[in-house]
């Protein structure tokens, strides 16, 4: 059995919290929280087998893309009151097409849309609503620009919790808030932008008793991790060059950091990835800042950006991105929407479809590449958070209908508004 640990992420402060806290914030200092573990020290663990062989399909623990490594994992007993919707085990696609267009040798797709609501936020909610119902509590609530509002809602649902979801007005997808409606959370449409909205959450959650699933809830960022193994398992546990994510909040990132450095620890990989954080570019305060080489992070007070996913000022995660970017060597960068655009519209053309902000990704080393950043014999692999569905207005805004024919429905009509196709 692996003990954890509730931390304050603060190197100065360090505290340890009891398990039931809830707020989420270290009370001594404010700053983040994280969990730790007590792992076995000297020799790497037979983990990679024994987490290979619990691969299947379901019902249960096994069935999870995230459960299934549950050794990496705080423990809850025997995986009773588990709160799963079979998330993870997504597809690795090569794309070779992409790849060329980036002018890379080898580029692969960790697609994060192929689960349950539809985004990597999936694997993060498991396990937080997981310990929210060993916790007992009410009402589960986030501010949220759409993806952690509709995975949150469905997992609340399966265990009947209550959600509450913030979101900026106007400046979410239809089709995620489409998804929280129908997984019966409450929305509250506030605020310009989701700093704004989230800033709210945070003043009135006491009041509220709520219980807050976004990313500074360490219990999120355990069940992120899950992606690197899953992506280690895929590629036999040798590590690629680079590991590509866009940048929002900065939890996944963070998560994907943690869990490189434990397997480092633990001996299961040898060599380390580098981490390239992207963001998009009226919304890059911590590409900013990694570049500037500040000690803080400044917020962008009007963030825009069409991918909304990541129209993000102030991100809460920065100083754990910025932990997981110097145990990686990360590297940073910046794109704007039409390179986000053009990066979306070549993976389209490959058979990949995905929102706007998972193709910050291609979209960022295309351009590292460019910039020499990112050497042509690089083999990357990266994670499109997203699925495309996530977002359809921006496909028919950016491409109009593509062509698309109204005819009459008599064969002849169709065979002549089709002449001047091919
Ligand atoms: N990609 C997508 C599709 C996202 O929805 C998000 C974040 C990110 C990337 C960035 O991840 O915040 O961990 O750096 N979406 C959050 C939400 C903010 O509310 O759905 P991050």
């Amino acid at each position: 059995m692996i003990t954890s640990h509730l931390r304050c992420f603060n190197p100065a402060c360090g505290s340890e919290q009891p398990r039931s806290t809830t707020s989420y914030a270290c009370p001594d200092c404010q700053g983040l929280l994280e969990l730790t573990y007590d792992f076995p020290s000297l020799q790497a663990p037979d983990w990679p087998r024994l987490w290979q062989q619990r691969l299947g399909p379901g019902p249960g623990r096994e069935g999870s893309g995230v459960w299934r490594f549950r050794e990496m994992l705080p423990l809850f007993d025997d995986g009773a009151g588990m709160v799963s919707l079979g998330e993870g085990n997504t597809p690795l696609i090569a794309a070779p097409r992409a790849a060329q267009w980036a002018g890379v040798r080898a580029l692969s797709i960790k697609h994060q849309g192929a689960n349950p609501t539809g985004s990597f936020k999936d694997l993060g909610m498991t396990v937080c609503i997981t310990e929210a119902l060993r916790l007992g509590v009410g009402v589960v609530a986030c501010a949220s620009t759409g993806n952690t509002s509709s995975s949150m809602a469905a997992y609340a649902a399966r265990a009947g919790i209550k959600s509450l979801v913030f979101v900026p007005q106007g400046a979410v997808s239809g089709a995620k808030l489409a998804q929280a409606i129908d997984f019966g959370a409450q929305v509250v449409e506030t605020g310009a932008n989701f700093d704004q909205a989230f800033r709210l959450l945070r003043q009135m959650s006491d009041q509220l008793g709520l219980y807050l699933v976004n990313s500074i809830n360490p219990f999120r960022l355990e069940g992120q991790k899950a992606v690197v193994l899953q992506i280690l398992e895929q590629r036999g546990w040798q590590p690629p060059d680079y590991i590509v994510l866009p940048g929002g909040n900065l939890g996944n990132v963070s998560a994907v950091g943690k869990a490189l450095a434990e397997l480092a620890a633990l001996n299961l990989i040898s060599r380390m990835p580098r981490l390239v954080v992207v963001q998009a570019q009226g919304a890059s305060p911590f590409h900013q800042m990694w570049r500037s080489q500040s000690a803080r992070i400044s917020p962008v007070s009007e963030p825009a950006t069409r991918a909304t996913a990541i129209r993000i000022g102030n991100p809460a995660n920065w100083p754990k991105a910025a932990r997981a970017l110097a145990q990686t060597e990360g590297i940073t960068e910046a794109v704007t929407d039409q390179e986000i655009r053009a990066a979306k519209a070549e993976l389209a053309q490959g058979g990949i479809g995905c929102e706007p902000a998972s193709a910050a990704t291609l979209a960022g080393v295309r351009k590292l590449r460019e910039a020499g950043e990112i050497e042509p014999g690089a083999d990357v692999v990266a994670i499109l958070t997203g699925h495309q569905l996530k977002d359809p207005d921006y496909i028919t805004e950016q491409l109009g209908r593509g062509g698309m024919l109204q005819v009459e429905p008599t064969p002849a009509a169709i065979l002549g508004a089709l002449r001047d196709w091919n």
